[in-house]
């Protein structure tokens, strides 16, 4: 998903804030899909979600939107190494990781809390930038995951020459 120079030039602005914090700097080193990393997949998560708030008018807190979706899957481990029940339980530590290294503010969490829903089906989004990062998540996730049987996804190639 193409930014415009604007668009583009928005959204760095509203990411500046945390894209050099270690801990988000640190989601380099983990493997989300394949040849992905996650901070790879966070920074398309989070273009793509910002990208939908903005073109279809969905009237989500920019920064929250941009935020939630950059770190919502900051866990900080190799999932793959990791129980059969990280798909339940990153997403709390996550959060809890966006308290600690961030500060994180309450509307953030929420759009970290809830963005695996259905699965931890208690967890329904309940703003709307939590449905919105929630839907970017799924959408990122199917396309890395079928891409990288393709031979690489696009979206790393794009996010690596964005990333610092
Ligand atoms: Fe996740
Ligand atoms: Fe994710």
């Amino acid at each position: 998903m193409h930014l415009t120079p604007e668009e583009q030039s928005r959204f760095d602005a509203l990411l500046e804030p945390i894209v050099e914090n270690d801990a988000v700097q640190s989601m380099k080193t983990f493997v989300q899909h394949g040849s992905v990393s996650t901070f790879d997949h966070c920074l398309t998560v989070a273009q793509t979600a910002f990208v939908l708030n903005s073109r279809l008018h969905l009237g989500g807190d920019e920064c929250i939107v941009v935020h939630g979706g950059m770190l919502h899957d900051l866990f900080l481990y190799d999932w793959h190494d990791s129980h059969w029940t990280h798909s339940y339980k990153h997403a709390e530590y996550a959060r809890r990781n966006a308290v600690t290294h961030l500060n994180a503010d309450v509307r953030v969490q929420a759009v970290i809390r809830t963005h695996m829903w259905p699965i931890g089906i208690t967890h329904v989004p309940v703003s709307r930038e939590a449905w919105i990062v929630c839907m970017a998540d799924k959408m990122v996730s199917a396309h890395e995951t079928v891409l990288q049987r393709a031979g690489g996804s696009p979206f790393a190639k794009r996010a690596e020459s964005r990333a610092h």
